[in-house]
Formats: C-alpha cells, sequence, structure tokens
C-alpha cells in the first residue's frame, strides 16, 4: 500500500493575467490537502478510483473516463504499473473554490502511484503530468495551479515552453486569513468568459492583463523586502483589476470590504472568482478580528495561513 498527499494552494496576485503570459505569484496551503492511496484491487477490477469524499466512483477503463482516471492510466502506464489496482481519493479542499483542489487531488494521485511502484518523481515531472488532467477539467489553463501544488513552495510562475518558475523570497512571513463565499464557481467558467470579453477588445484586455503582472512584479518587490503595508495595498489594486476584468461577484466583494473594515492591510478574490475564497493580509494580532468580520459578513468557511519561504 502506498500514501501520499498534496496542499490546496493560494494565487496570491496575477489570476487570469497569468493565463495570458503575465507573470504571477502562488502559494501553497499546508494545511488544507488532498490524499490518495493505493493497493493492489481485487483480480479483475483494472485501475479503479474511489473518492468518497466526492461520492463517486471511477473507473480508469470505463467509457466514462475522467480527467483524473486518465491521469491515473497515464500515470500507472510511465511507471510500468500493471495489474489491478485500487486508488482511493480524499480531499478537505473545497472543490471549485479557487484553492486548487483538482490540481491537489491529481498531485497526491501521481505521487501516491510513484510511492507504490518504489519511485520518486522530481516535482517538473509531477507538475507536467497533473498539468494534462488540468486541461481536460480547465480547457487553457496557465499552469500556475499544478505547478505550485507539486513544489509546494511560494513561487513566482510565467506560463511558457517551459514556464519560468522561480522560488518567491519572503522575507518575512505573511499572515493571510482567507473566506471563503461557499459559492461554487468552476474555474473554467470565468476563464471563457474572460477569453470571451478579451476577443471582443483585445486592446483593452492586453492592457488590463498588463497591469496585472505589473501589480505581481511589485508585489514580488514588497515581499522580498518584507513591506508588508505596500504589498496590501497591491492586493487592493489587483482586485480592481480584477473587477474591471469582471471575474469578482457581490459575494466576493462584501468579503473584501469586510476584511479592509476590519483593518486588513489589502484583500481580493483568489483563483478564478465568480465565487470561491478571497483572501486578505492581515498584521500581526488582527488576524482574528478580520476573521469575525468575515463571519459576520456571510463567510461559510474561514482559515488562517501563514506563507513562509520554503
Ligand atoms: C485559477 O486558479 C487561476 C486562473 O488564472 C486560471 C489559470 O491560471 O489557469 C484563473
Amino acid at each position: 500500500m502506498a500514501h501520499a498527499t498534496a496542499p490546496a494552494k493560494l494565487i496570491l496576485c496575477g489570476e487570469h493575467a497569468v493565463v495570458y503570459g503575465q507573470p504571477a505569484i502562488a502559494v501553497p496551503l499546508a494545511d488544507l490537502r488532498a490524499s490518495a492511496t493505493v493497493e493492489r484491487g481485487r483480480p479483475g477490477v483494472g485501475l479503479r478510483l474511489r473518492a468518497p469524499d466526492l461520492g463517486e466512483i471511477w473507473d480508469a477503463g470505463a467509457d466514462e473516463a475522467t480527467p483524473l482516471s486518465e491521469l491515473a492510466r497515464a500515470t500507472a502506464d510511465r511507471l510500468g504499473l500493471a495489474g489491478d489496482l485500487e486508488i482511493t481519493l480524499r480531499s478537505d479542499i473545497p472543490i471549485a473554490s479557487g484553492m486548487g483542489s483538482g490540481a491537489a487531488i491529481g498531485t497526491a494521485l501521481v505521487r501516491a502511484l510513484a510511492a507504490f511502484a518504489g519511485r520518486e518523481l522530481a516535482p517538473a515531472e509531477v507538475a507536467a503530468m497533473v498539468y494534462e488532467s488540468e486541461r481536460g477539467y480547465h480547457g487553457t489553463p496557465s499552469g500556475i495551479d499544478n505547478t505550485v501544488v507539486a513544489y509546494e513552495r511560494a513561487i513566482w510562475y510565467v506560463r511558457g515552453e517551459p514556464p519560468a518558475i522561480e522560488p518567491l523570497r519572503v522575507a518575512e512571513p505573511m499572515r493571510l486569513v482567507i473566506g471563503d463565499t461557499g459559492v461554487r464557481s468552476a474555474t473554467r467558467l470565468p476563464v471563457a468568459a474572460v477569453r470571451e470579453r478579451y476577443d471582443a477588445d483585445p486592446a483593452a484586455f492586453e492592457a488590463l492583463f498588463a497591469a496585472v503582472g505589473d501589480v505581481a512584479t511589485r508585489a514580488r518587490a514588497a515581499l522580498a523586502a518584507a513591506e508588508l503595508i505596500l504589498l496590501g495595498a497591491l492586493l487592493d489594486e489587483n482586485q480592481a483589476l480584477l473587477e474591471q476584468i469582471g471575474v469578482s461577484s457581490p459575494e466576493l466583494a462584501r468579503l473584501v470590504a469586510a476584511a479592509r473594515g476590519a483593518g486588513a492591510l489589502g484583500a481580493k478574490l483568489s483563483g478564478a472568482g465568480w465565487g470561491g475564497v478571497m483572501l486578505a493580509l492581515v498584521a500581526d494580532g488582527t488576524a482574528e478580528r478580520v476573521a469575525d468580520a468575515l463571519r459576520a459578513a456571510g463567510a461559510a468557511r474561514v482559515l488562517a495561513t501563514t506563507v513562509a519561504e520554503g
């Protein structure tokens, strides 16, 4: 039997623009994880995926192949794993919430299969394999989700062949409070809507994306210099741009406003938007007040995390 896990992720800044080649910053959420267990299955079972948390059973050989079952099949083939295998997937990460649950489940799956085969795969290899399943779910993913989850460290990311991936310098631990709107929104929907708007007015959207990329560049410098007040202002700027891009929502805007009102240094939606989560950067001592304000403003769930280097 083999077991492996993978973390959730948050995009600190640069979502959507990253699909169009702008830089973005993402961080892993070590305390919120997906897991996979691989064991020998009953004879004849083939490659079987169970996801009791998600209420689904996938059969990797069946007609209704999903991107995850295809990922399991491709990974098993690549590792030379033959025979009957039973894979159980679990996740504490809310689905369609902007926290990368798909990438985390896929990464846990690949890691567990590798462990079962007695192999260790480099993060870049895992990320590349999971990217294929992300494509199945999202259409045109930038690759940032599978990358930050597989590397499991704060990264600076620029899409490309190959992508530019740099570990992020975080001079001082950064405290984030995360508010979940409770509204589930599949990543591909806002991503497709942004694509339509982009196609309708490329010049305007190129300018918006460039402005987001500039925010990410300045945020990287602020993180490296431990300038948290500046970083907070940059998160607010990013939120304003995301509103113009059209991916915020009344629920997200309400939580962002509540966090700012309770003294957060800055706040924005995180991930694809229209639902899912927002994040607030907080100074020491204000996390509880911001968390209370998010609950009072209707957050379905509130989490706190600290992001440090490495
Ligand atoms: C989703 O976590 C982030 C988006 O930028 C999509 C992507 O990068 O593939 C919205």
